[in-house]
């Protein structure tokens, strides 16, 4: 029997060289003991696998293999190591084995990196920062928060929460380990041991702040308490500041709504209202910064407003499409496509997402985000945990736009007068879905939604308000993905688009409803 000790329980480069030198020595998966400071051996240390000499053939993977890999090593589950392990060796002679989803094997590392991807989520939305008393005569405040992870995931998750509060100095407490950060000093996040729940301030001066906040914010006309529970589990109010008020505004929530009925709507206040200039609101409060931090980077408070339903939104949203269809100024490569692609989804949906223009595949079946774009869309999406048909989706203009070349159509990029063209009708749709926030993906949707052209990179992660007083949360057009060369960039920026839509439709969530 062989043993390998890895350096932690994360230790994905140590697992690979250890498990590829297995390979190449022919060693049986189960003939190895793996073991890692959070997973002690189940056996007496045996010796370590032999070196693997230098000149041999490096074992050969499908390209989902190491992002599957890389994900499942965080799963507390002390069998993960053996079980990629014995994958490894298995694609050695069974290619397609990944495509195989019924495989035990590789469903239960599926099921591994899915988990580990849902508790990422979960750690970005429900970490709560709270402030550190320091020794008067230090300098600056210090933003300290304590989580319970399921999984093994403060290092790889550390860099979102190094880019979200790149200005605070912050340190993140775990049973396991913990991560700190020097705000604007920069350099490196640094991991040290784990901590105690006591290491960490229970409470700081504003903590009402989160639990007023929480309140406002509650819509009772919304509350569905089994969906509260699977976005919020119990495991993690423990630490949530406004938490201890959920029981008491579930039991309200009834006698609340009656009184909104009695009261009649709000009226649309926040839609009219005109702001001259973008305002940013970082993170919308579901970002885990302490509402008194947030003030102090500049942040207004959150309109809210209760939304009056209204069932003819469907048939409103179907005569629009019917105007567009009928005009005909449309402009000039109006006649190659072969039809309009408008928006589709639930028209009471929360999230709205703007996209371009609808490509070669949208244009054949009518239907926005259809193609390769669009399925990348869906695979980002169901890893944020927003499921498609939850959200409504459309594009800033909506023809083809494309140069023939002999078989094939080639998109062209919508110029400012193909966006100026569309925008009323987008206007009038977004108007008319009233989503609580719009997510607008790349540099044409950006401009269609705030009337002027800016880099995607400036606003990213974001979330704004537009002239016309929406909520919009700018990110880049999946298609950007697609065409980024390098694989290790491509991961991270595809990585980084899931936590955009992730934080979104966590923003989403906990706004109230547009007016
Ligand atoms: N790109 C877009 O912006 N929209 C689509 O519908 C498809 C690709």
């Amino acid at each position: 029997m062989h043993s390998v000790a890895l350096a932690a329980p994360d230790d994905f480069d140590g697992w690979r060289a250890a498990a590829r030198a297995l390979v190449i020595a022919g060693i049986a998966p189960e003939r190895v003991s793996w073991s890692s400071p959070a997973d002690p051996p189940a056996l007496l240390a045996g010796p370590p696998p032999p070196e693997a000499p230098e000149d041999a053939p490096a074992p050969r993977v499908p390209r989902g293999f190491p992002d599957l890999a890389a994900l499942a090593i965080r799963h507390r589950d002390p069998q993960r190591f053996a079980l990629l392990h014995r994958l490894l060796h298995r694609l050695q002679a069974e290619r397609g084995l990944l495509e195989v989803a019924s495989d035990p094997d590789v469903a239960r590392a599926e099921a591994m990196a899915r988990a580990v991807r849902r508790d990422a989520h979960k750690m970005h939305a429900f970490v709560r920062f709270r402030e550190m008393r320091v020794a008067e005569g230090a300098d600056g405040a210090r933003f300290v928060a304590w989580f319970e992870p399921g999984h093994h995931i403060l290092r790889a998750e550390a860099g979102f929460f190094r880019r979200r509060f790149a200005a605070l100095r912050w340190s993140i407490l775990t049973p396991c380990g913990s991560a700190h950060w020097e705000g604007a000093e920069g350099g490196e996040v640094r991991f040290g041991p784990g901590a105690r729940r006591a290491d960490a301030p229970a409470e700081d001066a504003a903590e009402d702040l989160w639990r007023t906040y929480f309140a406002a914010i509650f819509n009772p006309a919304r509350l569905k308490t089994g969906a509260m529970l699977a976005e919020m589990p119990r495991r993690y109010w423990r630490n949530l500041p406004e938490a201890r008020d959920i029981p008491r505004l579930i039991a309200e929530a009834p006698a609340r709504v009656a009184e909104m009925v009695e009261r009649g709507a709000t009226p649309p206040a926040l839609r009219r209202q005109r702001t001259a200039h973008l305002v940013s609101l970082p993170g919308g409060r579901s970002d885990g910064l302490h509402p008194a931090a947030a003030s102090r980077v500049g942040t207004p408070a959150m309109p809210h407003a209760e939304t009056p339903t209204d069932s003819d939104v469907p048939a409103a949203l179907a005569a629009l499409k019917r105007e567009i269809e009928t005009r005909n100024d449309l402009p000039g490569w109006s006649g190659q496509a072969t039809q309009l692609v408008f928006g589709e989804g639930p028209p009471e949906a929360l999230l709205m997402f703007v996209g371009e223009q609808p490509g070669d595949e949208e244009d054949l079946a009518g239907r926005p985000f259809v193609g390769p774009a669009g399925r990348l869309f869906n695979r980002a999406m169901e890893e944020a945990g927003v499921a498609r048909d939850e959200a409504y989706v459309t594009n800033a203009v909506k023809h083809f736009k494309f140069t023939p070349t002999g078989k094939r159509r080639l998109h062209q990029t919508p110029d400012a007068g193909d966006i100026a063209y569309y925008r009323p009708f987008l206007e009038r749709e977004i108007g008319l879905v009233a989503p609580r926030l719009l997510v607008t993906l790349g540099a044409t949707a950006l401009r269609a939604v705030t009337g002027r052209a800016m880099p995607v990179t400036k606003v990213r992660g974001n979330v704004l308000r537009a002239p016309d007083g929406r909520l919009f949360y700018p990110t880049v057009h999946p298609s950007y993905l697609l065409r980024i060369p390098d694989s290790a960039m491509k991961a991270r920026e595809y990585d980084r688009f899931v936590e955009d839509l992730a934080k979104a439709a966590a923003t989403a969530r906990s706004l109230p409803a547009a007016a």
